[in-house]
């Protein structure tokens, strides 16, 4: 199709419309016109311009499609009876990892690309347009290979996660395969690196090391840091100049500092507090210091097996302190900062036409009304999936 061929979509009759930019963040009675896959123009619907066809929202919210910057798809099997346990009295541990990658090991790829499909359905259908996905229950290098090949058919956005945890054996060994042959082999499937810098996965010396190998290899990184305890995870995401530390439940004020002034984007995970009954991390006070927050599902089989980022949303208002308009802008523009995009989490000219319809008048009805199924339509790049 040639440019002038494209046909271009007015919506309009949107109850509040959330743009996203930073300029006119929310527009009461707005539209907005797609034309393609790109949004051409946001703004007053007494000053839209004219289109090809129209589409009535009637009423309802529009927002852009969540960005999930931080999800684990690629997995076989459950941990139905692990988290049965936890809400038993029993605490989280980074070990159960290993249940999965067995399972992960054991399935076949079409096998897991169909898991993968389904839940990456799951995402849409609540939402989410752009998705980030991590290997991580392979760890060898064929299995990481493999994960990283399937998670590259569904999104660009592919973290390679080989240092989740060290399968068995020499840990020293194991850095060695994650901080080369694994990461040689990974590589051409993967945008980002990923370390779980944690007591009882990656230290500091091995976060460094591994992280800073993917860097040379051409990925950029990102870092799970602090999510069952303080540690260096946030400094050395900041000194490597990661987009983003993930989970960020627990912070040195120096941590605060440092992500303040650093850029590095605060990903916060509360599905996992839910799933693991956790205090859940202190938005108010990063979003005080000035931090770049986002949120997002860490979608996994073990500390957070869920695919939505309205309950997520919902989540963040109620048990982390922050005002509806910060958590939606957490969903969108926050995952797309954490994502190092700028073409989505946002409607605006030039963005692509990436978007929700509510069955609501305002997107502060996905902490109003949780557990609602309320996304109505989702046009990802300019075409309805939903
Ligand atoms: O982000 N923290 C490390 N990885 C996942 C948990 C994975 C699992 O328990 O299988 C997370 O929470
Ligand atoms: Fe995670």
């Amino acid at each position: 199709m040639t440019e002038t061929s494209k046909k271009s979509t007015l919506f309009h009759g949107i109850g509040v419309l959330y743009t996203g930019d930073p300029e006119r963040e929310e527009i009461a009675d707005g539209a907005l016109v797609v034309e393609g896959d790109t949004v051409v123009w946001a703004g007053e619907r007494a000053d839209a311009p004219t289109a090809d066809r129209a589409v009535d929202a009637a009423g309802r919210a529009v927002l852009p499609g969540f960005v999930d910057s931080h999800a684990h798809l690629v997995f076989a099997g459950d941990r139905t009876e692990e988290f049965a346990a936890r809400m038993a009295g029993r605490p989280y541990s980074a070990g159960g990892i290993r249940t999965t990658v067995a399972a992960t090991r054991a399935a076949t790829t079409p096998a897991l690309a169909a898991n993968t499909a389904a839940l990456v359905a799951e995402m849409i259908a609540q939402g989410t347009t752009t998705m980030e996905i991590k290997s991580g229950y392979g760890l060898t290098v064929e299995d990481e290979r493999r994960s990283l090949e399937i998670a590259s058919a569904f999104t660009p956005e592919t973290t390679y996660l080989g240092a989740h945890v060290v399968p068995d054996g020499d840990p020293d060994a194991y850095v060695r395969l994650a901080a080369g042959p694994m990461l040689e082999a990974c590589a051409p499937h993967a945008r980002w690196v990923d370390v779980f810098c944690e007591r009882g996965a990656f230290d500091e010396d091995q976060t460094r090391e591994i992280l800073a190998a993917g860097i040379k290899a051409g990925l950029r990184a990102r870092v799970h840091a602090g999510q069952l305890g303080e540690g260096p995870g946030v400094r050395v995401a900041c000194e490597l100049g990661a987009a983003s530390a993930d989970h960020c439940t627990h912070l040195s004020d120096r941590d605060v500092d440092l992500l303040a002034t650093s850029g590095v984007v605060a990903t916060l995970l509360p599905g996992a507090e839910f799933s693991t009954r956790s205090p859940y991390p202190d938005a108010r006070r990063l979003l005080d210091a000035g931090v770049t927050v986002a949120l997002a599902t860490d979608c996994n089989p073990g500390s957070s097996f869920t695919s939505s980022m309205p309950f997520c949303v919902a989540l963040a208002v109620r048990e982390m302190g922050m005002t509806p308009l910060e958590a939606v802008r957490a969903a969108t523009r926050g995952g797309a900062a954490a994502l190092r995009r700028g073409d989505v989490g946002v409607l605006r000219p030039g963005a692509r036409a990436d978007l929700v319809i509510l069955d609501a008048p305002s997107y502060v009805h996905l902490a109003y009304r949780p557990g609602v199924p309320l996304v109505a339509q989702v046009w990802q790049a300019g075409r309805r999936v939903v």
